[in-house]
């Protein structure tokens, strides 16, 4: 009696632990990169003569049935086979017999399993730069758009100086440029084969790891086999870039939620991606901005759980690291949909110019220009000047006007120092003049955003 229920128990754990040590479930995404690798692998085997080139020929023909096997969907998962390296190796196996297993000569899967995650990682870098690409390309052509379309810039949300709707969409422009980059310098980094290091400390077979390196792209092999099989730093910087993207995408969202708030009314976002209410009728939510905020922090967690694997883990191989690749996964999926969504959403968007012209006429957004001009014409000193105007905010308030909008007795009657104050203040003071005063580089005005724009051209080009 009691051998049968521990039989029961046995084969229950047997399952369970089958479950809880294989990555098969989630590792299966790498299936098209452990095949790349593996035949890449087998091809430097032949050229070392470390195998025949019949047996080569037999390796990869079996590979790529496999491939197929797996893209038509016909390939059976199985959690027998713990992970994406040994459920191909096993298949290739049946299918061509003895050669099959001379393919691991040389290898492990701890050099097998960076190999082929570090591909995927550079494969996915590529792809979502071309996605920030076109969504720069967006930013540019709405701001080229809006060069004179003046509204209130903000600082700590407060209305602070008339600036133009084309220089906002600029800024981010340039956020989504940086990223770009960054993906770009994480790329030229992290572009080296660890293929060949082996379980941890190389191998006694006369193995060429620069020609895997070429065979895959990579620039060249890795330094040391230790550092390679425990090393994820490259998923970790994915991980980084693709949260400080996400970080970008979501203060876009944020303005875009405020903008199609009744208080705001600067934008309408098309129909196709607002939502309504199951209850209220009147209404069109912002659902999908919110959403891209939201899933922000879906990414960062996946950064930090990373982090946390990797902390305190000694040399060399450690089977913590098989928990990488769903966060990776799982944050490379969201930043694909979100760039796609992001992009969608800007190109459909309609712009209310007449309302980002109204709010201009609250909060004196050119209050600084009086300080400036006093300071350029009359050689005041900034902080005289500063409080001279604030005099003249209090006088426009009680007028119940904004200071754009005084004539030039009231902006002389505002201070006693504003007495003689020359006629051409009142153009000073009036939105659009200021906002083209601001001419210096990277400045607001419509000729410094137009230069931006055009700079951002010939950097798409290229
Ligand atoms: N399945 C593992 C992973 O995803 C790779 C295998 C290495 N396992 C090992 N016990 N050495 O990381």
């Amino acid at each position: 009696m009691p051998n049968r229920n521990n039989q029961i128990l046995k084969n229950t754990n047997a399952k369970l632990l089958d479950e809880f040590n294989a990555s098969i479930m989630f590792d299966k995404e790498l299936y098209s990169q452990d095949i790349k690798g593996s035949i890449a692998h087998s091809k430097m085997l032949a050229l070392q003569n470390i195998i025949s080139n019949d047996e080569q020929k037999s390796i990869e023909n079996g590979l790529l049935q496999v491939l197929k096997e797996i893209e038509s969907g016909e390939f059976k998962f199985s959690l027998e086979y713990e992970d994406i390296h040994m459920a191909v190796e096993n298949r290739l196996t049946q299918i061509i017999g003895e050669a099959g297993k001379r393919v691991h000569t040389a290898r492990s899967r701890n050099d097998q399993v960076c190999t082929d995650f570090t591909l995927y990682v550079q494969e996915k870098t590529k792809s979502i730069q071309e996605q920030i690409k076109e969504l720069i390309s967006t930013f540019v052509e709405l701001a080229s758009k809006h060069t004179t379309t003046i509204m209130p810039g903000m600082t700590h949300l407060q209305h602070a100086q008339p600036i133009n709707f084309g220089f906002h969409m600029m800024a981010y422009a340039n956020m989504f440029k940086r990223d770009f980059e960054r993906f770009c310098s994480s790329f030229e980094r992290n572009n080296y084969s660890p293929l060949g290091s082996a379980a941890m400390a190389g191998t006694p077979h006369n193995i060429d790891r620069f020609k895997t390196a070429e065979l895959l792209g990579f620039y060249a092999p890795t330094q040391n086999a230790m550092d390679s099989v425990s090393n994820r730093d490259f998923a970790l910087e994915l991980l980084f870039n693709i949260s400080t993207t996400m970080m970008h995408i979501s203060r876009i969202s944020e303005e875009l939620i405020l903008w199609c708030s009744y208080e705001f009314r600067f934008i309408q976002m098309s129909d196709e991606y607002a939502t309504t209410s199951s209850i209220m009728p009147q209404k069109k939510n912002p659902d999908v901005p919110e959403l891209l905020r939201g899933k922000t922090g879906r990414v960062y967690g996946n950064l930090i759980s990373l982090l946390t694997i990797m902390k305190s883990l000694p040399l060399a191989y450690n089977k913590d690291t098989q928990e990488d690749k769903d966060g990776v996964f799982d944050s490379v999926s969201t930043i694909e949909i979100s760039l796609n969504i992001l992009n969608e959403v800007i190109k459909t968007m309609v712009v209310n110019k007449d309302n980002m012209a109204n709010a201009c006429k609250i909060g004196h957004l050119t209050a600084t220009d009086l300080a400036d001009y006093l300071v350029a014409k009359q050689n005041m000193p900034f902080r005289t000047a500063y409080y001279i105007t604030k005099e003249l905010v209090q006088k426009a308030n009680s007028l119940n006007k904004d200071i754009s909008e005084l004539n030039i007795a009231e902006i002389r009657s505002g201070a006693k120092e504003l007495e003689n104050i020359d006629e051409e203040i009142v153009s000073y003071l009036n939105l659009e003049n200021s906002m083209n005063s601001r001419d210096s580089f990277g400045g607001t005005s419509t000729k410094q955003t137009l230069a931006q724009i055009e700079y951002f051209k010939e950097w798409l080009k290229a």
